[in-house]
């Protein structure tokens, strides 16, 4: 066998996973020369008093080097005569389980490491369960410092069976259990007497010879379109790798989302024309007419994946800041980018026991299933079928950074069953009428900085120039529309989502709209910009905090400062100042008539 195992070794500090990757790299002849002496003379230096310390092999980066701690995905390459393996050797810290996820998202099989003398750990569960949560169907349970143990079998096989029982419902293929000492080198390459009585092979041997072509059900042709190649008039291509299946010259796929249908003309491989193409090649796919086709679309043969905007998923939770259902991220899935919302949290898992646990939001590290909803259709499959078009990540609008990945678990029947209905009347029919075009003047800034007085003038101005208006005021929609929502950062989310939605509504009416909410995210204030579109238009007053807890006009600030009340934004909760606002008004040192010609004065151009 020639084929490749990908492979990633987790385990919990000191559990000795890089002094077994540098272990097998070394008995497989797998360094240089020059590497060999370096590592005999840095483990002079090292904990190992003067013995060779495979870590060092390993850990590339010399912070880690110095704490001993892996803090990094390192990737190896190394081959032995049946096989070539690329093995991702990623942290054991806890906080770095962003790191294993990613790791464990190219894998084929994984090592999990466990140290014989504590047995299964907390650690041990968590990274089995990102392992089978990322779609990994092979296991070996590597239980290292045997040494220690004196190679004690009772023990082994009590741990073996710890693991067994809890693994059981992970949805493995297969499990191996194998004792080694990777600091003796005890059943890395070759067998030891040490563990007679281990009737299984070593650990490499194992590796080398484990069947992992897995049959793919989804065997239809299908292609994720990354880009669509547009060098001159006359040529129209469309760029992707095939995710599986194969497509020839004059076949008829399908375009989805969407129902159109096309012939291909011609599949270019490199700069080569080629008659047909499978699964794994990079192509780039001309067709008989014009569709409508862009980044993210798919082409179809025989296979049908999901199209919806509503799905269930499982995800794992990687950052710092808590999940809070109902705020908008971007989703990234196969070449796709769009916005997301977590709508609800149907549970989330228990780490030990898999069982399920009622949650309104989820902490780093955590895994829970969700629904979530997305701001137009797209193409999906489940995960197990298809590992590109099932597993996705959540960014952070505000930071770009991962925030979650997940897996695809099933569309949900409601996405069917609504569809957008076309009016006869349209915005600009009732922008017409109106004479005016649409703005929704977004005020943003402390409680007490001036969002309601300036957002009045405002409005009184626009009316007495004949425009039709619609002020939204925080402290107003409390009282209806947000009445069932507090101050937490969960009802503020959604107070602000509200508000944007009724804005667009009101645009759509042909009004211009102001808003005068704190709106405190940064986040939150960006997804109101997404769903109102063009028509937002953002004026953050920085009115600084010590001028609005003097003026305290409901005497809110006092309250707050004596703890009578929560969450008070600039006190006790934050408020995240605008990045690039359209105007920007500190009203400490302009008067109401001064700021409200700023205002107005900017916006002139914009609403005629
Ligand atoms: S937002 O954060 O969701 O945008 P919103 O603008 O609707 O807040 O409501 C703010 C108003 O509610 C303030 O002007 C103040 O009068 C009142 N309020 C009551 N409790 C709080 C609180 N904990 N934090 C901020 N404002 C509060």
């Amino acid at each position: 066998m020639t084929t490749m195992l990908r492979f990633i070794a987790c385990g919990s500090v000191d559990d000795g996973k890089s002094t077994l990757i540098g272990r097998m790299l070394y008995d497989s002849k797998q360094i240089y020369i020059d590497q060999e002496q370096a590592l005999i003379k840095d483990s002079k230096q090292g904990s190992r008093g003067g013995d060779i310390d495979f870590a060092l092999l390993l850990d590339g980066l010399s912070a880690e080097r110095e704490q001993g701690i892996t803090i990094d995905v390192a990737y190896r390459y190394f081959s032995t005569d049946r096989r070539s393996f690329i093995v991702a050797d990623t942290p054991g810290h806890e906080q770095y389980t962003r790191n294993m996820a990613v790791g464990a998202s190219c894998a084929d099989l994984a090592l999990i490491l466990v140290d014989a003398m504590n047995g299964v750990m907390v650690q041990t569960k968590r990274h089995s369960r990102i392992c089978s949560l990322m779609g990994i169907k092979h296991i070996v349970l590597v239980i290292n410092k045997m040494d220690l143990i004196e190679y004690d079998k009772g023990r082994f096989e009590d741990i073996s069976q710890d693991y067994l029982n809890f693994a059981s419902n992970l949805g493995f293929d297969s499990i191996e259990v194998i004792p080694v000492s990777a600091t003796d080198g005890v059943n890395i390459v070759e067998k030891s007497l040490h563990t007679s009585w281990y009737k299984g092979d070593s650990l490499l041997k194992y590796l080398e010879e484990i069947d992992i072509t897995t049959q793919s059900s989804t065997n239809g042709f299908l292609m994720p379109v990354q880009r669509v190649s547009r060098p001159d008039s006359n040529f129209r291509g469309f760029q992707g790798q095939i995710e599986s299946g194969s497509v020839a010259v004059g076949d008829e796929v399908g375009v989805l989302p969407g129902s159109e249908k096309a012939k291909i003309k011609s599949i270019i491989s490199g700069f080569e024309n080629i008659d047909c193409a499978i699964a794994g090649q990079a192509v780039n796919i001309t067709l008989d007419r014009e569709v409508d086709i862009s980044r993210g679309s798919v082409l179809i043969k025989n296979s049908q994946p999901a199209v919806a905007d509503l799905f269930t998923a499982t995800i794992l939770w990687m950052d710092d800041a808590s999940m809070i259902a109902g705020r908008s991220y971007f989703l990234k899935i196969g070449t796709k980018q769009i916005a997301a919302t977590i709508i609800k949290v149907k549970h989330k898992v228990d780490i030990n026991s898999g069982s399920k646990m009622s949650a309104d939001s989820i902490i780093k590290n955590e895994i829970a299933v969700c629904d979530i909803a997305l701001s137009e259709k797209i193409v999906f499959d489940k995960y197990i079928s298809n590992k590109t078009l099932g597993a996705f990540i959540l960014i952070d609008r505000v930071s770009n950074m991962t925030s979650a990945c997940g897996v695809i678990e099933h569309q949900l029947d409601r996405s069917d069953n609504i569809t957008w209905q076309k009016t006869d009347i349209t915005k600009a029919d009732r922008l017409k009428q109106k004479g005016q075009k649409s703005l929704t003047l977004w005020f943003t800034g402390l409680s007490g900085s001036g969002k309601s007085s300036l957002a009045n003038e405002v409005e009184k101005k626009l009316v007495a120039m004949g425009k039709h208006t619609m002020l939204l005021d925080g402290d107003n929609i409390r009282h209806g529309l947000s009445r069932n929502l507090g101050f937490k950062e969960g009802d503020r989310v959604e107070n602000i989502r509200r508000i944007a939605e009724v804005s667009k509504l009101m645009n759509n009416a042909g009004l211009i709209v102001l808003t005068a909410f704190i709106s405190p995210f940064e986040k939150d204030r960006q997804a109101a910009k997404e769903i109102i579109g063009d028509d937002f238009f953002e004026i953050y007053l920085s009115t600084p905090i010590e001028e609005c807890e003097k003026r305290d006009v409901k005497g809110l600030y006092k309250k707050a400062r004596a703890g009578v009340v929560a969450n008070f934004t600039g006190v006790s909760s934050p408020y995240e100042e605008p990045s690039n606002p359209d105007i920007t008004i500190d009203t400490s040192e302009n008067n109401l008539s001064t700021s409200t010609s700023m205002v107005v004065s900017k916006i002139l151009d914009l609403i005629e």
